[in-house]
């Protein structure tokens, strides 16, 4: 890519993907690269202005502290060291770290001292966000000290001949008030890059990147109607056409209308070359008798890979599988810590199996950027704006055996929830909602008559990421409208309930 880049590279830090999240706010790019880089694979990175060291839990004397390739201070590129990435500047370079009395964490006030590069437009005392053990103490030749705070003495340093500044303090949190105008002050100023990362850019490198790596051969690729999957199909179909097939498998799991709508935005509206598979016969006939959620995930799954593989099949000369894999996935993955609570199901699980050279075309952008590159590429706003929708689909969200009427209950209970909410203003605000069939029964009575019918459960969450939930806080005379619709329009339901659970404890979906 020949966009100007600024890279960070991770020391450990909690907000280090934040600090890329920052740069490229500013219209530059940037990303995260282990702290074992050399700095001869810095320089074959081509067009990189600016280094940063972020922060991270270590102290610079640990004996198992990490370090960086020293040959990288003689790039001849500006270096901003944050927090632990400070202290290894100054450690580099023959200053002093020690070991503060206690960890200074939270807000703390600056006052600068002298006129600056990295501080310029700053008043002369600023609140910012600190969070460290060890400090400097003494500075190395050449360098000077341009802010100080009460409990920490040397807060910002620069050596404007060597091009190196550093900040005790974390400019990338949004606490640090004027931590834009630091960061901006580095990138352009100090490292001269250039504001060229923009989304127009971004699919012309892509476009021409995919011609060259296809050389006239064909690329399959699983469309879900997800975002991801979408904008990945769009940005394949701008570089090489009808040489992509998108494959999309109806399982019959989907919400009512679903697969029309996909058929509808993909195939007639934006002409993607799609083909469809029928294959809700076979995913009932699969999940035929279970009950247990993880084992109707791996049939879904596993059914999921047959019929792909078998539609494949059906089409010449296919080389490539495209994948919307995002920047997020790639920095997530490679975890070994987290333990498996849910095997999570959707078209990513599929190139083990398939031999097939991939083409990831996302796997740099956070799922903003994405929402963005598919406005930019005309996707409609209704499928750009999507809550997410699960791999496997309502099998989730019928608790127990999975059955033709039991999806028809979900299916119509979604549809009022979309109904209720989106005339409330709700499908706004509410991140993600949706009906769970429950295998309960209880009793009531519907005009004079006893009935004995499913219990249907209500979850609408609020979230940032998926990763953690509030329960929304639904006004009382909608969740009443609600469950008299549900009662009155739904067969087989008699009783409403809404979930009022967080996650964690709880997760989002009931299985
Ligand atoms: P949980 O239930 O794990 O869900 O709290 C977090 C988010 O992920 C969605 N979800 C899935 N997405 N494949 C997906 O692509 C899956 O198998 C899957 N299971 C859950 C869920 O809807 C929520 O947004």
């Amino acid at each position: 890519m020949n966009y100007d880049k600024i890279i960070v590279i991770d020391f450990g830090s909690q907000t280090n993907r934040l600090i890329t999240r920052r740069i490229r706010d500013q219209g530059v790019y940037s990303e995260l690269y282990p702290h074992t880089i050399k700095a001869a694979d810095i320089e074959a990175l081509k067009n990189v202005k600016g280094i940063i060291l972020s922060g991270g839990p270590n102290s610079v004397y640990d004996d198992n502290a990490l370090r960086v390739d020293p040959s990288l201070f003689s790039l001849d590129i500006p270096i901003l060291g944050i927090c632990y990435g400070m202290q290894l500047i100054v450690h580099h370079y023959g200053g002093t770290i020690e070991k503060t009395p206690s960890r200074e964490y939270g807000s703390a006030k600056i006052t600068l001292q002298k006129q600056s590069r990295l501080l310029a437009g700053l008043e002369e005392n600023e609140t910012v966000w600190m969070s460290h053990g060890d400090h400097t103490t003494a500075l190395p030749d050449g360098f000077k000290r341009i802010a100080y705070s009460p409990s920490c003495d040397i807060a910002a340093i620069e050596n404007d001949h060597s091009n190196l500044y550093g900040v005790q303090f974390h400019p990338e949190v949004q606490h640090t008030q004027k931590g834009h105008t630091i960061l901006k002050n580095f990138i352009f100023d100090i490292c001269g890059a250039h504001a060229s990362w923009t989304m127009e850019n971004y699919i012309d490198t892509q476009v021409s990147h995919i011609r060259e790596k296809t050389e006239g051969k064909n690329v399959i690729l699983g469309l879900s109607g997800g975002v991801d999957s979408s904008v990945t199909a769009m940005i394949i179909d701008k570089a090489i056409g009808n040489r992509l097939t998108c494959i999309f498998v109806d399982h019959g799991l989907l919400r009512e209308g679903e697969a029309d709508q996909v058929m509808e935005a993909f195939a007639n509206h934006m002409k993607l070359n799609i083909l469809k598979v029928d294959a809700q016969k076979r995913f009932l006939f699969a999940l035929k008798g279970t009950v247990d959620p993880e084992k109707k995930r791996k049939i879904i799954g596993k059914t999921f890979i047959q019929v792909f593989e078998e539609a494949a099949e059906a089409i010449d000369d296919v080389a490539f599988l495209a994948q919307g894999t995002l920047y997020t996935d790639v920095i997530e993955s490679g975890s070994d810590t987290a333990k498996t609570i849910k095997s999570h199901h959707n078209v990513g699980g599929l190139p083990k199996i398939m031999k097939l050279d991939l083409i990831e075309p996302l796997n740099k952008l956070f799922k903003d950027e994405v929402r963005t590159l598919g406005k930019s590429l005309g996707m409609p706003e209704t499928m750009i704006e999507r809550q997410p929708f699960p791999g496997p689909g309502l099998a989730i969200r019928i608790i127990g055996e999975v059955t033709e009427k039991k999806l028809e209950i979900v299916r119509k209970s979604d549809k009022i929830l979309h109904e209720v909410f989106a005339s409330n203003g709700l499908d706004k605000t509410v991140w993600q909602y949706f009906t769970v069939l429950t295998p309960l029964k209880t009793v009531g009575v519907m005009g004079d008559k006893r009935t004995y019918e499913h219990v249907l459960a209500v979850r609408a969450i609020t979230s940032l990421d998926g990763m953690s939930a509030d329960w929304a806080r639904i006004p009382h005379n909608v969740l009443e409208t609600l469950s008299n619709r549900i009662i009155n329009e739904v067969h087989g339901i008699n009783r409403v309930v809404y979930d009022i659970t967080s996650k964690p404890p709880g997760t989002i979906e009931w299985e």
